[in-house]
Parts: structure tokens; sequence; C-alpha cells
């Protein structure tokens, strides 16, 4: 009975960081203490304080496996068991090193003419759960990072609230890695030339979670041409990885009565990845 109690009281202070996060636009059940909205996000970081670029900001951080696979092996401290595995991590950021290094001189589509930067992607590289979006949004594209911008600021948002991580815990990635100019959706062409770099960052990240975030990302990942709403309620797999498929947060800044069905959407993540459901509240 205590039990119980204390699970109710935790779930109850998970909604409100939820909302707090998120807004108060939810459906709150009875008896849930509602705290005060948070104002829409800002807009993009304003150019003053923009992160320089990308050439410094981009950079694949410090190995660390922020956390450890449920189901795999778990290293020994035995050297020989532990080397093989600092090997392939290196090789990991190599190989990234040498993608990024190959996207940022990218002129594989007409894309390129018009960038300031290409966005690779960013994160720890050897992340359990990988974010793809669409692609580089205005203040991506002068930043040369991804997700920076107010869609960004509510996916960092979500991450913390409904996952307990920040950005550099999990991966960050698009479809494309440029700026398609007035914010249109890349074209078929634009995602055939970019594709393979998103297809070979999966491959050397090795996430055991991917969610695609929005239309975009989910039907060229995954080869479809359903919409959002029905994907999302489909189970997939990329390479026998399962993939989540869930709103883009831009949509839900125009659309926030979708939150609810995103946080579900990453209560199912933190599931795969055998991570409580909701992280345990912060002291
Ligand atoms: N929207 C996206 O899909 N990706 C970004 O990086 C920013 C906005």
């Amino acid at each position: 009975m205590a039990d119980s109690g204390n699970s109710m009281r935790n779930l109850e202070r998970h909604l409100e960081q939820w909302l707090i996060a998120y807004g108060s636009d939810l459906a709150i059940p009875a008896g849930t203490a509602v705290p005060r909205a948070e104002p829409e996000p800002r807009e993009a970081v304003p150019a003053t304080t923009a992160e320089p670029a990308a050439e410094q900001h981009v950079e694949i951080p410090t190995i660390t496996r922020a956390q450890p696979a449920t189901n795999a092996p778990r290293p020994s401290s035995d050297s020989q068991v532990e080397e093989p595995a600092q090997a392939n991590q290196s090789h990991t950021v190599t190989s990234l090193r040498a993608l990024r290094a190959e996207v940022l001189a990218c002129t594989k589509c007409k894309l390129h003419s018009g960038r300031q930067n290409a966005v690779f992607g960013e994160g720890d590289p050897t992340a359990r759960v990988m974010f793809i979006g669409e692609a580089p949004g205005a203040s991506e594209d002068e930043s040369g990072r991804p997700f920076v911008g107010p869609a960004g600021q509510l996916l960092d948002r979500i991450l913390e609230a409904a996952m307990g991580l920040r950005r550099p815990e999990v991966f960050i990635a698009n479809l494309n890695k440029c700026w398609p100019s007035s914010n249109r959706a890349p074209d078929a062409e634009e995602v055939a030339a970019c594709l393979p770099y998103l297809e070979q960052q999966i491959q050397l990240v090795q996430p055991e979670v991917l969610v695609c975030l929005g239309r975009t990302a989910a039907q060229n990942l995954l080869g479809s041409t359903e919409s959002l709403a029905s994907m999302r309620i489909q189970d997939h797999f990329y390479n026998g990885v399962p993939v989540i498929v869930t709103w883009h947060p831009a949509y839900l800044l125009r659309e926030p009565s979708k939150k609810r069905e995103t946080w579900d959407d990453i209560k199912r993540v933190n599931q795969l990845l055998g991570r409580p459901e909701v992280p345990p509240p912060k002291r």
C-alpha cells in the first residue's frame, strides 16, 4: 500500500515536471497539482549569443557511454575485455569525424549552395538512442548545430522531462544536413543525396532505439508513404533496430494537444531501453 502511494506521488511529481516542460495544455488527472506553465520557447538563439561556427561546436564529444546497455554483457574490469571495446569506440569516433568532414564539404545536391553550415549532428558517439529530425532550420544553418531553435529547445525539455537525459547523452541527427531555405521539406532528390550520411551515422553509433521526429524523417528512413498518425501506432524496425515514430517538436509547438501522445511515445523509448517509464524526479 505504502509502495503504491509512493509510486502515485512519483507519478504526480513527474506529471508536474512534464507540465512544466510542456505547458499546461494537457489533460490533467484530478488531484494533480498544476504548476504555472512556462512561456513558449523564445525565438532562435540570438545572433549575438549564437554558438560559434560548426567547426568548433559539432566536435564529437569525449567518449562516455551515458547508460550501459541493459541486455548486453558488460565488459568486466579485465583489460583483455576492455581493450577491444575502447578500440571499437575510438574507431567510431574516428569514422564519425571523417564522415562529418565529408558532410561539411558535401556538394551532392543543390542545398549546398545556399547553406552557411552543413549540420552533421551531435551527441554521444555511442548513444543508446538516436533522434532523427527532418533538416536544419535557419538557426541550425547559422550555428551548425542540430535543433537549437525553438523546436530544439522543446526537444531538450522532452529529453529532460520524459527521459531524464541531456542532449550530450543521446545522438541528434537529421535526415538532411543542409537547410532547405524558407523551411520547406527537402525534395526527393535532396533526400536521396543525403540519406546515405544518416545511414552511416546509424551504422557507426549503433543506437538501440531510433526515434523519428516527424513524418519526413519517418517516411524516408522506413520507406513508407503513410501518415505520421498511422506510422506512430505501428511497430517499425530499421535493420533490426526498433524505430519509434513521433510528432516533430516544431509541430508540437503549433499543435500542443499532441504532446500527450509524444509523452506516450517517449515512454515506449524508455521501455525499449530498459529505463524507468518515467525518470525518477529530480531532488
Ligand atoms: N527541425 C529539424 O527537423 N531539425 C533541426 O535540426 C531543427 C529543426
